[in-house]
């Protein structure tokens, strides 16, 4: 199983809402293998499918960084969330930059396991974290629409900035 090149900003994919998986076919079922491949690649802690460059409404999420532990939601939707949390945030979409993000500090989530059973999780800490970051993806958001307009915008220069360093993009 290969791993899947990541897509970064700016990419319109990473701005448009995931579609409903109707049923799981074996592409959903690949999809989700390569999903879980390329986030640990990465040393990330989660991944949603339009940061493959997938139109689907699938996430993958490893907050303990285990292989064979990961948690797969299809069709995830946030049903409740309680208190606040902030901590540092950054996105393999957004590399080299960071910056500290309020959410709720617990989550349910509903959605289908990958054998498309509906499956409840009740998360707090980094699970509930990342639950939310990779339901915002899935919204077509990123962890820097979460600012304030001038720190996203300081944010987004020093991205550009780095990228255009590193030949990435031409802006
Ligand atoms: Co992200």
């Amino acid at each position: 199983m290969a791993t899947i090149k990541l897509i970064k900003e700016p990419a319109p994919i990473l701005h448009q809402p995931a579609e409903r998986v109707r049923e799981i076919s074996s592409d959903i079922r690949h999809l989700i293998d390569s999903m879980i491949q390329t986030m640990h690649a990465a040393r990330g802690v989660g991944l949603a499918a339009n940061q493959v460059d997938s139109p689907w409404s699938v996430l993958v999420a490893s907050d303990n960084g285990v292989p064979g532990k990961e948690l797969v939601l299809i069709n995830p939707v946030l049903l409740k969330q309680s208190g606040r949390h902030t901590a540092a945030e950054g996105c393999l979409s957004l590399p080299g930059i960071a910056c500290e993000v309020t959410r709720a500090a617990r989550v349910t989530v509903q959605g289908w396991d990958r054998e498309g059973r509906t499956v409840t999780i009740e998360a707090e800490n980094l699970l509930a974290k990342i639950l939310q970051h990779e339901i915002d993806h899935l919204a077509g958001r990123l962890f820097v629409d979460r600012l304030g307009v001038l720190k996203r915008r300081k944010l987004l220069k020093e991205y550009r900035n780095l990228q255009k360093a590193l030949g990435q993009i031409e802006v």
